[in-house]
């Protein structure tokens, strides 16, 4: 489902960048080991904050599996092949990018830098990725469409239970300019989330989060005052609309009949519901388990990957996240098979520590990282990945 893109990426200028700053005395405002920005994030942002986007559902054994089932794997490289010049970029889905990966829907992002979701659209049109915008966001999707410019953008929809919102929402990103959607089908209601429960802390119920749903015509038809106006009515309104729905796989063709580009079911993690998702005319699925925020104790997505790839690969597209924090992750679920690759958490921590140019550091680390360790890996492309590239951990 996936097809070359023409350029290549120097990927690895950031680092030649980087080194060459070190003349002049500078060296990078945040680290370039990704990993350290969560510790960073911490010392920073308010505890509630810091749970919110940290914490998982309950004893965090998800969050756990997801590391484990990426650290179960390991590149085996391979020398004296011509790989000096390399080729990340891919077609997915009709968007062109500059490297297999994208920045997955996380929302409220206000709560940790007031610019939120408007420098990390910046940021990812800056390195030519598309941001998958949240239903959840703390501004609207027109404003976050503005600040993206010509970037590619995403839409990920949080289903709402009435059908007049959910088409009211749909054409607005339709007419904003976002091309392909993804649907997020495992957060129907939250999870159980003690770091979050322990602090009383649910942003939503204080309004913020909710920038789209409040600005959306349909959704404010059927209040009697508007948001700005009686704030706790709009949320009493919010919260049922995105909670306990009834949408089953029957109402599917709701979406395919009123979006005309593709669609993607985020958080599937059996081979049977991927199949499922096709046989429903969908375009892809995202193999995730909302980086371990939803069931405690679920297998960890990247060993979710290749049964899902084998089912239906070559009839969907199938992109991958949960627990994703290096270029080597990248390169591991790109050889089991994913056609893209959503990170998260990572560039959450970017814009807490540095607005804008946390995420766009973030962002160029990963993509450097991916490309120095396709290069020494043996591999000239991203095509070129097989699970040949890898081995289980003994
Ligand atoms: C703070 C936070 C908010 C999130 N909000 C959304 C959201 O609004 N919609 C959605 O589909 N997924 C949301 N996610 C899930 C991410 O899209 C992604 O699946 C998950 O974070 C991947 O796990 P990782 O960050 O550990 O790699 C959120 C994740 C975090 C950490």
């Amino acid at each position: 489902m996936s097809t070359p893109a023409p350029d290549v990426v120097p990927a690895t200028a950031y680092q030649s960048e980087i080194y060459l700053a070190g003349l002049s005395g500078n060296t990078p405002a945040l680290p370039t080991d990704l990993t350290r920005l969560e510790a960073l994030a911490r010392e920073k942002l308010d505890s509630g904050p810091y749970g919110y986007v940290a914490g998982g559902a309950g004893t965090g054994a998800t969050m756990r599996a997801n590391r484990e089932a990426l650290d179960a794997w390991r590149i085996v490289p391979r020398m004296l092949r011509e790989a000096t010049r390399r080729r990340l970029g891919r077609t997915v889905l009709g968007t062109e990018l500059p490297a297999p990966v994208l920045l997955a829907p996380v929302g409220v992002q206000s709560i940790v830098h007031p610019d939120g979701e408007l420098a990390v659209a910046r940021a990812a049109a800056g390195v030519g990725l598309p941001m998958v915008l949240s239903t959840a966001s703390s501004y609207t999707l027109e404003e976050v469409a503005q600040a993206s410019g010509a970037g590619p953008r995403w839409f990920q929809l949080y289903w709402p239970s009435e059908d007049d919102v959910t088409l009211s929402l749909l054409g607005r990103a339709k007419a904003a300019g976002y091309t392909t959607l993804v649907v997020t089908l495992d957060t129907w209601t939250l999870g159980y989330r003690p770091l979050d429960l322990d602090q009383s802390y649910l942003p939503f119920l204080r309004g913020v989060g909710t920038a789209i749903a409040f600005s959306d015509p349909a959704f404010r038809a059927k209040l009697a005052a508007a948001p700005e106006d009686d704030l706790m009515a709009a949320v009493g309104r919010w919260l049922p609309l995105f909670t306990g729905t009834a949408l089953r796989w029957d109402r599917l063709p709701l979406l395919r009949e009123n979006w005309d580009g593709p669609i993607v079911l985020k958080g599937v993690q059996h081979p049977e519901d991927a199949s499922r998702a096709v046989e429903a005319g969908m375009d892809g699925v995202v193999v995730s388990n909302h980086g371990g925020r939803q069931v405690d104790g679920a297998v960890g997505s990247l060993d979710a990957l290749p049964g899902i790839v084998a089912a239906v690969a070559g009839r969907a597209a199938v992109l991958f996240d949960s627990g994703v924090r290096t270029g080597p992750d990248v390169f591991k679920a790109l050889a089991l098979g994913a056609d893209a690759v959503l990170v998260a958490r990572p560039y959450v921590y970017g814009l807490a520590l540095g607005g804008e140019d946390g995420v766009r550091h973030v962002l160029r680390c990963l993509l450097t990282e991916l490309d120095i360790t396709l290069g020494l890996a043996g591999y000239a492309a991203v095509d070129e990945l097989t699970p040949d590239a890898l081995v289980r951990r003994p």
